[in-house]
């Protein structure tokens, strides 16, 4: 394993994207911490792909907040929108004090909007600032101590480095693979103008540095440097989702969101780029969010697992807790999927079918996210929390 601290590298916390009457993703909150691995299941259509634009800021998100390395980066609004609405109709009947009250909790709410609004605008011009002052920093002694040829050098490499934290966004230390290695490499760019893209946006330009990294990431990926003035059609998916991987990286971002890299890929050749992929993390100490809707994928290369269900968290835990035990339904349906190399195993297994209309009652008591055994979060309403509990309580650790 990888070395690990606990530095909280994102946090998602309440996040809500909407499209008009389609919630893809209600209300989902979870950290990754640095060098952590967290893999992201569910069937398709449950929001798993929306959640990972909602994180490199693709969308206004409908509610709740993303916070990247401690500075929230996306804001919504419509939680607070609602509480201001509930507010206002029970002022119709509050007495006074209860009025007074409601009042100021309104404009609290007002508040949190006001900010809301403010941080999801400006939050990379303000990352820009930091970025720009921390390289003026650096630079002010070196600068006054130097003198001739020394300082002539050393003024351009302050220029080159104010340029480069003049485009320095959030969104690039956060980089995407994505879903479908054809669809997403475009077919007029060379292999080489496709990873150096990135890099010229952020306002690098002298050609060494640029050559230097393509060919260095590219031999990182198990391509070579002749494949670099090739075009994406004379390469097989494997190469192209290597393409795909070598273009993440080559931008040395702090979190990468792998959106289901191989699910496109015949199966000999996903072990390929999932073990590309464990070897990267490992040599470059990459935090990743791990898209898959096949929990047999996600389960030896990540450190934690979410399992979503249309648009819901609806478990969360250590892979090994999760495949230890599994607590919601769902989870069991999709653990029950899974084929093992082991005949005896293969020849009872049943499938489980999750239901949720027959697994749950929620018509009353209503679910929420908890904590059912450490660090092991399960959506469950107080009925379901006091069974699990009593089923899987005593064998927590
Ligand atoms: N831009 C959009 N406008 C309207 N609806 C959308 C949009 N993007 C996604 N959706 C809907 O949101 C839901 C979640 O979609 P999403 O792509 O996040 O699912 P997914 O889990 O990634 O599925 P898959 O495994 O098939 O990739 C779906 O019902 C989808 O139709
Ligand atoms: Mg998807």
């Amino acid at each position: 394993m990888s070395e690990k601290n606990d530095q909280v590298l994102l946090r998602v916390e309440n996040l809500c994207q909407y499209f008009k009457t389609t919630k893809a993703v209600d209300d989902i909150s979870f950290t990754i911490k640095k060098g952590e691995v967290f893999g992201l299941v569910g069937e398709s259509g449950c929001g798993k792909t929306t959640t990972g634009r909602a994180i490199i800021k693709l969308y206004n998100i409908t509610s709740g907040s993303i916070y990247f390395k401690d500075r929230r980066i996306s804001a919504g609004t419509l939680s607070y929108r609602k509480a201001i609405t509930d507010a206002r109709k029970e002022m119709r009947t509050a007495d006074p004090a209860r009025k007074a009250e409601l009042e100021r909790f309104i404009a609290e709410q007002k508040e949190l909007i006001r900010s809301a609004r403010y941080d999801q605008k400006n939050a990379d011009k303000l990352y820009e600032d930091v970025m720009s002052q921390e390289v003026d920093e650096k630079y002010k002694p070196l600068l006054a101590a130097a003198s001739g040829e020394e300082l002539w050098a050393l003024q351009k490499k302050y220029a080159y480095e104010k340029r480069i934290a003049a485009n320095q966004r959030f969104t690039t230390q956060i980089q995407m693979i994505f879903q479908d290695p054809i669809a997403s490499l475009d077919p007029r760019m060379t292999v080489y103008e496709t990873i150096a893209e990135g890099l010229v946006i952020r306002g690098e330009k002298d050609k060494a540095v640029i050559d230097e990294k393509v060919y260095r990431v590219l031999e990182m990926v198990g391509l070579v440097r002749d494949h670099a003035s090739r075009y994406p059609h004379e390469f097989s998916g494997g190469q192209r989702q290597r393409i795909g991987v070598a273009r993440a990286v080559v931008m040395e971002p702090e979190l990468i969101i792998a959106d289901e890299p191989v699910s496109a890929l015949d199966v000999s050749i996903q072990a390929q780029v999932i073990n590309l992929m464990n070897d990267l993390r490992h040599k470059l100490g990459l935090t990743i969010l791990f898209i898959a809707h096949d929990l047999s994928v996600v389960k030896y290369f990540s450190d934690r697992i979410g399992v979503m269900y249309y648009g819901k968290l609806v478990e969360m835990a250590s892979s090994d807790e999760l495949f230890l035990h599994p607590i919601h339904p769902y989870t069991q349906s999709l653990l029950s999927a899974i084929p093992r190399p082991d005949p005896l195993f293969e020849k009872q297994r049943r499938r489980i079918k999750y239901d949720p209309l027959s697994a749950h009652d929620y018509s009353v008591d209503k679910p929420s996210f908890r904590e059912v055994l450490p660090d092991h979060f399960v959506y469950c309403n107080d009925e379901e929390f006091a069974a699990y509990q009593r089923a899987y309580g005593g064998q927590a650790e």
